[in-house]
């Protein structure tokens, strides 16, 4: 049973791995910067955690069922993830989940999830869920709006929630004049109702570390960048339960030789 099980979990997992899109993939030139008069709650919040592991989790699971082919139970499992990877905090992560879902639903998860790490951390009742919970953005700039090419650019926000949000990821796109995609995805906390600034900064320099034989390297010509900003509950875009669109903030900046 388990051997056929994960054998489907291996298909499944190669089938989609090739198709679903990066949770959280960071372009270097995007940098999210911390807003001092943002309080942290200190209580331990695994939430974060969980989700950041998500990626790791699922490819040393994968690892270990090609290697052993059978694993019995949660305990062998996550004392192997463990064991292989060297952090506690991934063991503990895969042992929470395991265990509250069982061995074979928790396989039957990672695969259905399709890496959607909020999904999962909220299946697991590690990340809060919020339904009801709501965005809209209040103000949204791009500073400065005209600059030398090679500059910083500074998106800042402000959005409000009446309701809450649930956990959820912020995504922001730039159209840029060479017509590379440049994207990154960054997580937002489930929150209490209230009002909250964020703050992206876009560094217009070429990435001297770019290797055009593995990818293409943003040039940032001369010319005008349309930036657009998502708020999600859940991952942007997935079609997993506890997923919305909550606001969409447009702007755009122009460089200049
Ligand atoms: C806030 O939550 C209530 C239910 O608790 C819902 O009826 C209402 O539509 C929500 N408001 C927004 C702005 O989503
Ligand atoms: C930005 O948006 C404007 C207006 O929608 C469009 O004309 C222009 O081509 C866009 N720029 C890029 C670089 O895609």
């Amino acid at each position: 049973m388990y051997r056929s099980l994960a054998a489907v979990f291996l298909l499944l997992i190669v089938g989609v791995a090739g198709t679903s899109r990066i949770a959280f993939q960071q372009s270097s030139h995007i940098q999210r910067a911390v807003l001092p008069h943002i309080m942290k709650d200190v209580r331990l919040d695994w939430c974060p955690q969980c989700v950041n592991s998500f990626d790791d989790l699922v490819q040393i699971v994968l690892d270990i069922i090609l290697q052993y082919g059978v694993v019995d139970t949660c305990g062998h499992l996550c004392e192997l993830v463990e064991e292989k990877t060297g952090s506690g905090l991934l063991g503990f992560i895969c042992t929470m989940g395991c265990d509250f879902l069982g061995l074979e639903e928790f396989v039957k998860l990672i695969e259905k999830a399709d890496i959607d790490p909020i999904y999962y951390c909220e299946v697991m009742k590690i990340c809060p869920i919020n339904d009801n919970g709501d965005a809209k953005f209040k103000s949204f700039a791009v500073l400065p709006p005209r600059a030398q090419t090679e500059s910083k650019i500074a998106v800042d926000m402000v959005y409000v929630s009446k309701n809450g949000t649930g956990t959820g990821e912020m995504i922001i796109t730039i159209q840029t004049v060479d017509k590379i995609p440049l994207s990154s995805g960054f997580f937002l906390e489930a929150q209490k109702p209230g009002t909250y600034g964020e703050r992206l900064v876009i560094d217009t320099t070429p990435d001297p570390e770019c290797d055009p034989t593995q990818g293409e390297c943003e040039q940032w010509l001369a010319g005008t960048y349309n930036i657009t900003v998502l708020l999600c509950n859940g991952q942007c875009g997935s079609h997993h339960p506890h997923t919305a669109l909550y606001d969409t903030a447009r702007g755009s900046f122009t460089l200049y030789e």
